[in-house]
């Protein structure tokens, strides 16, 4: 049996998500900006695919989505076009963001902070989560941008995006939120929120590969990553990908129209699995359940390298992941749980499940068995979990 666990990485495209894709490869590949027929006959589908990710998020029509090729170019353009607009030659300096973002938030704040950008990454609770009351600290006449995520990818575990954005309305800065692990698995309804800009992938929800998207409310200026031909009102230079927007609308439309079912049955799946995994010893669960996006579990399984889960569970046909990367000699630990306080031997334990509307019943019940198997023979043959004598004590 084959199980796919891991789709905070990615996820299987919604098949009717191809199909309203698929035409447009082979026979209306024009390009939308000919003057030709076979231009404009791609029109009407953009048209709707735009209509169904102003819907989906709940965007005005006053507001601008910009595709781009992904949300690290999303992520990317925000930060660079803030620091073109607002920081260089300008009298504000600082950004603000938490210590748990994904790579393409933190290694973009590393980039600019090389000319000279001052960033504060805040730190996380146990549950991996800011508290606001830190960012109130932290903002100050220099701060141009305050960028959050508003879901975890490694634990699921929901930001407080509303009352973030009120305290940057309030303070008039800038916000930006990384919403990749959150659209299409919990609502987005930006008419009701003061967010500035926020990042989105369609990968993430059933969508094609190689395509995302910028919110930018009020249509507000921001210098463009991407100089060129003047696509999208110049907002984003480069041929359209046809299929991809079509593919992505299509998929944010499914997603939407799905997240009761997301909410309700990948959410009990969710709970079974952990119910099942915390009868293990030894066990612990980042976040509580409601806190969480309905699909994920980050889990650290004591005395058991997350790498040598994830090839257990690999050879018997289970894709999960680590949220660590294996270098060639040293075990990486996985970021988010240091950022939380983990010690060193409990961070490199994490496992990361994450489930979708198609994963089902059967899978689930399949993965508690090998799981549990998994568990004992590691433990078996672990030298840290057999001799470590204080392993029942909490280590956090
Ligand atoms: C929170 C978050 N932000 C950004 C990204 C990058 O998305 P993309 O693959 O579209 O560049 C990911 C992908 O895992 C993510 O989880």
């Amino acid at each position: 049996m084959r199980v796919y666990l891991d789709n905070n990485a990615t996820t299987i495209v919604d098949p009717k998500v191809f199909a309203q894709m698929e035409p447009y490869f082979v026979q209306m590949y024009g390009n939308p900006n000919s003057l030709h027929d076979f231009g404009s006959e791609t029109h009407p589908a953009l048209r709707k695919a735009m209509d169904q990710l102003y819907c989906g998020l709940n965007a005005d029509d006053k507001d601008d989505i910009v595709i781009t090729s992904c949300a690290t170019e999303s992520n990317n353009w925000v930060l660079k076009g803030v620091y073109y607009d607002h920081i260089l030659g300008k009298d504000k300096d600082h950004i603000i963001t938490s210590e748990v973002e994904h790579p393409a938030i933190i290694s973009t704040c590393k980039f600019l902070e090389t000319l000279g950008v001052k960033v504060t990454y805040l730190p996380v609770n146990e549950k991996g989560i800011i508290e606001t009351h830190t960012l109130k600290n932290f903002i100050t006449e220099k701060t141009a941008l305050v960028t959050i995520m508003w879901a975890n990818n490694e634990t699921g575990m929901l930001f407080p995006i509303e009352e973030i954005s009120k305290i940057c309305k309030e303070t008039g800065v800038l916000f930006h939120s990384d919403a990749v692990q959150a659209v299409g698995k919990i609502p987005i309804d930006l008419k009701k929120l003061d967010i500035d800009f926020l990042s989105f992938s369609a990968h993430k929800f059933h969508g094609p590969k190689g395509i995302g998207g910028l919110y930018i409310k009020d249509s507000q200026p921001l210098t463009p990553l991407f100089h060129g031909g003047e696509h999208m009102g110049g907002r984003r230079s480069g041929t359209l990908d046809v299929p991809g927007i079509i593919g992505m609308g299509e998929a944010l439309e499914l997603a939407v129209h799905n997240l009761d079912f997301e909410n309700n049955n990948v959410r009990k799946l969710r709970d079974k699995l952990e119910d099942e995994v915390l009868k293990l010893d030894d066990v612990f669960v980042v976040g509580s359940r409601d806190e969480r996006t309905p699909n994920t579990i980050l889990v650290s399984v004591k005395g058991i390298e997350g790498e040598a889960m994830l090839w257990d569970l690999n050879k018997n046909g289970i894709a999960a992941s680590t949220g660590s990367a294996c270098a060639s000699e040293d075990l990486e630990s996985n970021p988010v749980m240091e950022a939380i306080g983990a010690e060193a031997d409990l961070a490199h334990t994490a496992l990361r499940l994450s489930l979708s509307r198609f994963t089902t019943q059967e899978e689930i019940d399949y993965t508690v068995v090998i799981l549990n198997d998994a568990v004992k023979r590691l433990r078996a043959i672990s030298s840290t979990y057999s001799y470590a004598p204080d392993w029942h004590d909490s280590k956090l």
